[in-house]
């Protein structure tokens, strides 16, 4: 079921396997879409936990058919800084899931490099990675045809967390930060990458989810990350289960 509220689309889904389903047939239209008309996909990709049941399945029987892999890339919209064989990684949690089960050429996999002297080094890396492969010009901003995130239950994405200075960076593409939310450093991407991508897709489950995201959705309490995430010019789709979608008021 999907629903329409203001200009933000939100497809509603029974539970867990009908999200990761709805999430990788949603995937698959929009890679077919851009291979067709740019002859590639780029998407970054989101991690901790919600997405893996995705990642699992795209790499399942039955799904693997459905993408052209050797004209998708792979990005992280953001990592922990920590070795990639490290658990808390996004790049082994991904590559458990996904990548070691597909026929993807490892130059289509852009991990960011964690094992650089320091968070900052790693962030610029990554930083000219896009440049170099979006060709970009001093000052462009990369267009993803998909960002794919997460919420946090306090609105952070990626690694934007509320009330750190890193939300309003407008200049570079991909920082080092220190969240006061976490553990160990992370490199993340910026809100106007984000916001570039021709399709932002939320990934929501559960009902610990649901208050983060009803406040976003009508702008209740403090203003969080997720609340600045507004594609320039692209859409803005929200995959949630019934569970965290508990609280909103959608109208049938
Ligand atoms: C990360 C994620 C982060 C995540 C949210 C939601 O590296 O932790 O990219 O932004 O998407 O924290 O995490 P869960 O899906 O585990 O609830």
């Amino acid at each position: 079921m999907s629903s329409t509220k203001s200009d933000i689309q939100i497809l509603l889904c029974e539970n867990y396997d009908t999200l990761c389903d709805t999430a990788a047939q949603t995937l698959s239209s929009l890679a077919e879409k851009a291979i067709d008309e740019r002859g590639q996909f780029a998407m970054s990709l989101s991690g901790s936990y919600t997405p893996k049941g995705l990642y699992l399945l795209m790499a399942s029987a039955g799904y693997q058919e459905l993408f052209d892999w050797h004209k998708m890339h792979f990005f992280w919209g953001d990592e922990r800084w920590v070795p990639p064989d490290d658990p808390k990684s996004n790049y082994r949690m991904v590559a458990e899931a996904l990548l070691t089960k597909i026929d993807i050429p490892m130059e289509n996999i852009h991990p960011v490099k964690t094992r650089e002297k320091n968070c900052q080094t790693s962030a610029a890396l990554y930083e000219k990675e896009l440049i170099s492969f979006f060709g970009l010009k001093q000052g462009e901003i990369p267009r993803l045809d998909v960002a794919l995130l997460g919420l946090g239950q306090d609105g952070h994405v990626a690694s934007l967390f509320p009330r750190d200075p890193a939300i309003e960076e407008t200049k570079r593409l991909v920082i080092g930060v220190s969240p006061e939310q976490t553990v160990e450093e992370r490199v993340t991407v910026t809100l106007p990458v984000i916001n570039e991508a021709r399709c932002v897709i939320f990934l929501i489950s559960g009902t610990e989810k649901a208050r983060a995201l009803y406040n976003v959705m009508e702008g209740e309490g403090e203003v969080v990350p997720a609340m600045k995430v507004s594609p320039r010019k692209g859409s803005l789709l929200w995959i949630a289960d019934k569970q965290a979608a508990s609280l909103l008021k959608i109208k049938k």
